[in-house]
């Protein structure tokens, strides 16, 4: 059976069949034997086609168990894994006994990997969690046992493997019992069982073992086909994310989405969330068929008796907790190549919502063999971390334990687009709760017809000594002379006033820029034309400040190559900073980014300074973003 077979099949049988669905994840590390158990499950239970059988068999030939099945072919099934002799992705495989149906995530046990095992976590109900009877708990286990902690497992199986080579010796499973149910004790959970199996013989996967008489419990299979779960979700809430608004003609105007939680009628009265409006349910449609009730898990389509403004990511509510918050407390793991810093943007997607967001701080970081908490400015890979969290505007959102959807998240690298971190919300903050966007008379409009104008924030990034703050500075006083009202930001004064308590590390320039940005649309919204020079060197920081200050935004790369701007060294760092007397000096011990899409490229070498600012005051008075000066 082929995997887009199983999925076709999933999704096409009816939902009311699926009740017994179990959904579990597999965690460990390197060779634990996680695909041969898997694999072994499914070949006792019958779940394979005859002619696979028979081309398991003739791979296993070739295989490494001379010639007996090597069940773990059945799962690795990229070639490339074959090859390592390990598994590289989520593999999800659909299996069916005559108790249950269950959906099952291999994930891989290689560190390098472990955003993958995270995003299979956040899919399961239940953690199979594979111990080496030889090696016992290892550092890999317990960072996974973490994850799917933090992804909302609430029931562990520890499938202590390998009996076979420990003689099926009763002490040793009894030992690695105990450090078992110490390392839990921190846990939220609903149930921890240990089953001591051999993957390759089969004793206790799918059958009960005759090596070992002193374990009476059930098997790992009908352990998985007889688990309940237990239903968390409150009976009067109800709760729908908005996924699209349905407008087919004048006349309808209709809500769509999945029922998250509880059920909702005709009448109901509702809120929207986050505007906190209210309106009664007009008309309910499953399917295009009107409905009086609609329920969890339904795809529905909801009528309001009012006009109220409703968009993606909004959720329709009733009786609930969920709150409109634009500050939380989350537990994150991160999963970047580049480091967590606090203040830097990134995408955030929330339920259906996606918007912009930065951790405000780092409370402290958790070290995942002990749970101590160490205190952190930045957040490496594979760390798991206690944040706050800012997003740019409020949304719906919910603590994890009581919703799994509208309290889970992931960050996105706004540059990279991969994955960044997933986390989970611990509780919201209030501290935005009581402030109020108030609107003056007076606009930023008037301003700036007031002085004539159009008004910009002319953004030079570049190397020290590229030739920023002389361009600004001359661009400015032609600005002035053609009656221009304008206002300079410089890297080094600025740093001697309102950011004098910032250094230049990462997160310090991160703020350093966040700062500036906040100030240069201030100006801009007072109606004047802003210049700025900063090298800011971080691709992420110039596009938060692009985003800050919105249509306003003109950047010129100030392109000067290293050598030359290290030949004039006006300041003389660069000299200091290659005695090695300046750390973090930008282009010799930390980084510059170039702009990829600049609005403007100049290079001081090759053009000089009259030049250039004629350039500068020619693409100004093009109208681009906004209108010409
Ligand atoms: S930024 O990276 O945060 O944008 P900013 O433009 O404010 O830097 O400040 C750069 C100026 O600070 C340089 O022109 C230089 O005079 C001075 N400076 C002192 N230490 C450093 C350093 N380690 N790296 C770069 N510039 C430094």
């Amino acid at each position: 059976m082929k995997l887009r077979e199983v999925w076709k099949d999933v999704k096409e049988r009816d939902i009311s069949s699926m009740r017994g669905l179990l959904k579990f994840i597999t965690c460990g590390s390197v060779d634990d034997g996680k695909s041969t158990l898997i694999g072994h499950m499914l070949y006792d239970a019958k779940l394979i086609f005859a002619d696979q059988e028979r081309a398991l068999e003739l791979d296993s030939k070739i295989g490494s168990r001379d010639g007996k099945i090597d069940y773990s072919l059945l799962l690795d099934g990229l070639m490339a894994e074959r090859e390592q002799g390990i598994t590289i992705d989520v593999a999800y495989r659909y299996f069916t006994t005559e108790k249950r149906s269950f959906i099952v995530a291999d994930t891989p046990g290689h560190e390098e990997y472990t955003r993958n095992m995270a995003v299979g976590a956040s899919f399961a109900d239940v953690a199979v969690i594979l111990i080496d009877a030889a090696q016992g708990m290892l550092i890999q286990t317990r960072r996974h046992v973490r994850i799917c902690s933090l992804m909302g497992i609430k029931h562990f199986i520890f499938a202590i493997n390998k009996m076979d080579l420990v003689h099926y010796d009763k002490n040793i499973y009894d030992r690695i019992s105990r450090d078992i149910k110490r390392f839990m004790g921190e846990f939220d959970v609903d149930s921890i069982r240990m089953i001591p199996v051999s993957a390759t013989e089969g004793d206790n996967v799918t059958e009960h073992s005759f090596k070992m008489l002193w374990y009476q419990g059930e098997t790992l299979l009908e352990y998985l086909e007889n688990i309940e779960l237990v239903n968390y979700s409150g009976q009067e809430e109800f709760l729908m994310a908005v996924q699209r608004v349905s407008r087919p003609n004048h006349n309808f105007r209709g809500f769509q989405g999945q029922i998250n939680a509880g059920e909702v009628s005709v009448g109901d009265e509702i809120i929207v969330l986050p505007s906190g409006e209210r309106a009664k349910v007009s008309g309910l449609y499953v399917t295009n068929q009107e409905m009086k009730t609609a329920q969890a898990g339904q795809p529905v389509t909801v009528q309001l008796d009012r006009e109220i403004d409703i968009s993606r990511g909004c959720v329709i509510c009733k009786n609930t907790s969920v709150k409109a918050a634009g500050i939380f407390t989350a537990k994150l793991f991160w999963m970047d190549d580049e480091a967590l810093i606090p203040g830097r943007n990134y995408w955030i997607k929330l339920g259906t919502k996606m918007l912009p967001a930065s951790v405000m701080h780092i409370k402290y970081k958790i070290d995942v063999n002990n749970g101590e908490q160490i205190p952190a400015e930045s957040i490496y890979k594979n760390e798991l971390a206690v944040c706050d969290v800012i997003l740019s505007e409020k949304c719906a959102v919910d603590v994890f334990d009581h919703n799994k959807e509208l309290g889970s998240f992931i960050f996105i690298n706004r540059i990279s687009n991969t994955t960044s971190a997933c986390g989970t919300v611990m509780h919201t903050l209030r501290r935005s709760d009581n402030l109020v966007w108030h609107e003056t008379d007076i606009t930023k409009k008037i301003r700036s017809e007031q002085k004539n104008q159009n008004t910009r924030t002319v953004w030079f990034t570049g190397l020290s000594g590229s030739g920023k703050s002389t361009l600004a500075n001359e661009l400015e006083k032609r600005l002035v002379a053609m009656g221009r009202h304008t206002m300079l930001l410089d890297g080094d004064n600025i740093r001697m006033g309102l950011n004098k308590n910032l250094g230049f590390t990462e997160a310090d320039r991160v703020e350093n820029i966040r700062r500036i940005a906040e100030v240069a649309k201030l100006m801009n919204d007072a109606g004047l034309i802003v210049l700025t020079a900063f090298i800011s060197p971080y691709e992420k920081d110039r596009e938060n400040a692009r985003e800050i200050i919105g249509d306003d935004f003109y950047e010129v790369y100030v392109s000067t190559p290293i050598e030359e701007c290290e030949r004039r060294d006006v300041k003389g760092l660069y000299k200091k900073a290659r005695k090695g007397e300046i750390p973090n000096f930008t282009g010799i011990t930390s980084p510059y980014e170039i702009p990829r899409s600049p609005d403007l490229i100049i290079n001081t070498k090759v053009m000089g300074l009259e030049d250039a600012v004629a350039l500068l005051i020619e693409k100004l008075r093009q109208p681009s973003g906004s209108d010409g000066l």
